[in-house]
């Protein structure tokens, strides 16, 4: 085992502080929308950063609210105290976003000009970058869908937000496993591991297909009807489970076809990270690797959990944020799991 370099550790370290606040940014994006607040600022200055000052400032902001559908149909009644708090939730959003923008960047120049960056990370870090500029837009992109006729944003474009955050996440993290762990590979002779290998890519694939389907439903607000589990609406296959056509808008854009997905899916990836930590616990006996697949068995019964609950209470703020912190999670453990299954 070779001890990993203090530039390596420095940029490790300021690495996984953009981590932290990518994660918080997730969270505080799910509560925004849960809070109903995403389309509460109308306009997007990607360079702007100061809320409204005084009385005059917050009343104009309101009443660029007030010209769009969604106060015109949904929230008629809202007072300006009501309306601050939907903008708070959104512009805390948009402003972290800045924030984490400016965390990567600033360090990262340092970095570069003392040349504490190893060969072949730089372009890495470029593409963060550059991934991070996009997703801004994107998101712009997903709140735009909103303010049209019909106030909802599009389940679309919310899904496509979710999984390029994720996505992002997930190659920085990478990116601090393979720091983190530079130089200190230990080959074991063991010729049954490329199909474990093989096994944990299908796997992460099917958890993001899993997590997408999730976008859909928090998209189509589609966890707020047939609020019992297993069954829904008293049967295993509910009523109008095709009722669009042609069928294939089904799963996209009936809620109640993209309910049962989920929560059907979810089901058969959880059994499935089940059985893996299972197999896994007892096949291999390195500590890393145990620890790693203790984490995937622990993590999948707190979200199924987590995921039953948000459904049976018919999506509180806290359960739905949870359930989403808990797929991040719930990703992030099965990709240590899965580094440390390349390491061996
Ligand atoms: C491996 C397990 C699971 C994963 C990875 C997962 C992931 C997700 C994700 C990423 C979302 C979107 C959250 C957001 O955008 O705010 C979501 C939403 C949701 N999931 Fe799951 N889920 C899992 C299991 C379940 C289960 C078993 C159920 C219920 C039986 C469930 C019910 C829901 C509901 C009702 C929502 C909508 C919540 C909202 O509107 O915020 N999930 N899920």
């Amino acid at each position: 085992m070779h001890d990993i370099s203090d530039a390596d550790r420095a940029v490790s370290r300021w690495l996984k502080v953009c981590l932290v606040l990518i994660f918080s940014m997730v969270i505080l994006g799910g509560v925004t929308r849960l809070t109903g607040s995403g389309l509460s600022m109308v306009t997007w200055h990607p360079t702007g950063m100061l809320p409204p000052l005084g009385s005059e400032q917050w009343l104009e902001e309101f009443e660029l609210y007030q010209q769009f559908p969604e106060f015109q149909k949904i929230n008629r009644d809202m007072t300006l105290e009501g309306f601050k708090q939907i903008f708070w939730f959104e512009y805390s959003h948009r402003m972290l976003g800045r924030l984490i923008g400016l965390v990567f960047l600033l360090p990262f120049i340092y970095f570069w000009l003392r040349k504490m960056i190893k060969p072949g990370l730089t372009p890495r870090l470029i593409v963060m970058f550059i991934l991070g500029g996009l997703q801004g837009l994107l998101g712009w992109y997903m709140v735009k869908s909103g303010l049209v006729s019909n106030p909802h944003v599009s389940q679309y474009r919310l899904s496509a937000h979710l999984l390029s955050a994720i996505l992002i996440y997930g190659f920085i993290l990478w990116t601090i496993f393979n720091l983190d762990t530079a130089n200190n590979y230990r080959r074991l002779a063991d010729s049954g591991v490329a199909a474990w290998r093989k096994a944990s890519l299908g796997l992460v694939s099917l958890l993001l297909v899993t997590i997408v389907s999730g976008g859909f439903v928090a998209g189509l607000k589609a966890g707020l009807i047939f609020n019992t589990f297993p069954l829904m609406g008293g049967q295993l296959i509910p009523e109008g489970i095709g009722a669009l056509s042609p069928w294939y808008l089904n799963p996209l854009e009936n809620m109640v076809t993209v309910q049962f997905s989920h929560r059907w899916l979810a089901t058969g990836t959880g059994i499935l990270l089940i059985i893996w930590y299972i197999h896994g616990r007892s096949r291999f006996s390195e500590a890393t690797l145990q620890s790693s697949f203790k984490l995937v068995g622990m993590m999948v019964i707190v979200q199924l959990l987590l995921g039953i609950a948000t459904l049976l209470m018919q999506v509180p703020v806290l359960l739905g944020a949870l359930h989403q912190a808990g797929a991040l999670l719930l990703f992030s453990v099965l990709l240590f799991n899965i580094h440390a299954l390349s390491r061996v």
